[in-house]
């Protein structure tokens, strides 16, 4: 079964791939490893649609790895806020240096995984994308489709031992870029979560989730925990048409991003904050907010007085807030604190 699955996919990507701005088109000459590195660490946690932009925008204004190597960190995170996921900024920041350092990319995926912020998804990506190389690419629509192909059900997290073991029995040993980026397609087009085109499909003849029930069942979830919730407060000051600015601290919670002053919600469980002024404080309403290990519930708090807050930050125009790169919680609670 494995030629035929990797033979019919790749036909089925030559007539239907995605035209993406980091990718050659099927047959052609690799793309770029620094195109194809930023926008796998781009489409980490989040969509093709919501990265496009970014990846754009990064490109024009850092060509190659030595250009973005040698930028202000601030510049790359300011850029980066909206994307989310901060950590992954702060390790490009770090891979690009020691790109630059060392003179360009390394072509095998274990040299790969020892950059910063290339796990072994990311590696694997890489070196199949970019260089060519064998590798098993497995992101979440590859392990919808190998689940479906070969009716695992066991449930997630458990699976993945199993998912991992038949995607590597299909995969090519040339053209596993091409193949990687097919499956991704295949699960993002046609092999979707919950209405899978399966006439539409290059593999339903294969597929013994499609043989043996409803392929839309699986992979098989283990029940979600709820997600606990988090209380904080952020503080918008303003004097004379500026906001007070902080920097965050690298390690923790957005760290590294410019935002409101907050009551250190990232470090603390729970609990009444305090506000970095003594005075007169009005409520401008309440942010929720999605982490991945818990939810935020962001209380803005709003002065406008004439004292000065102690400590490090900056008077930041108002109306060039969208300069700023606030992260997208911050810039929700900045649009509460102007209504
Ligand atoms: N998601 C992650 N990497 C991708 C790629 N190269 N093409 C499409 N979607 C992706």
């Amino acid at each position: 079964m494995a030629a035929i699955v990797s033979e019919k996919l790749l036909d089925w990507y030559d007539a239907n791939a995605r035209d993406l701005p980091w990718r050659a088109r099927p047959g052609e000459a690799a793309p770029d490893p620094y195109r194809v590195w930023l926008s796998e660490i781009m489409l980490q946690q989040t969509t093709v649609a919501a990265v496009k932009p970014y990846f754009e925008a990064f490109t024009r204004r850092w060509p190659s790895v030595e250009a973005l190597a040698a930028a202000p960190e601030e510049d790359i995170m300011a850029a980066w806020a909206g994307l989310g996921y901060y950590s992954r900024a702060r390790n490009l920041v770090k891979a690009a240096r020691a790109l630059a350092v060392r003179g360009g990319f390394p072509d095998t995926e274990e040299e790969l995984r020892q950059l910063p912020g290339l796990g072994p998804y990311t590696a694997a990506a890489v070196a199949a994308i970019a260089f060519g190389r064998r590798a098993v690419v497995v992101d979440a629509n590859v392990e919808r489709v190998v689940a479906r192909l070969f009716a695992l059900t066991e449930p997630l997290p458990g699976v993945r031992k199993a998912i991992r073991a038949c995607a590597e029995s299909i995969t090519p040993s040339q053209q596993s870029g091409d193949f990687a980026q097919a499956m991704m397609d295949l699960g993002s087009n046609i092999c979707t979560v919950r209405d899978p085109k399966c006439l539409l499909c290059p593999l339903e003849k294969d597929c013994r989730g499609r043989a043996e029930g409803d392929p839309a069942t699986l992979p098989a979830k283990a029940p979600k925990k709820a997600k606990p919730i988090r209380i904080g407060e952020a503080y918008w000051i303003e004097l004379d048409g500026a906001v007070w600015l902080v920097k965050r601290e690298g390690k923790g919670m957005l760290g590294g991003m410019r935002s409101l002053p907050d009551d250190g919600w990232s470090a603390r469980g729970d609990g009444a904050g305090t506000p970095p002024i003594q005075g007169n404080w009005e409520h401008s309403g309440l942010v929720r907010h999605s982490f991945t290990h818990f939810t935020l519930e962001l209380s803005v708090k709003r002065y406008r007085g004439s004292a000065i807050p102690e400590g490090e930050g900056v008077w930041w125009p108002i109306d060039r807030l969208e300069d700023a790169g606030l992260p997208t919680l911050f810039a929700k609670a900045a649009r509460l604190a102007l209504a």
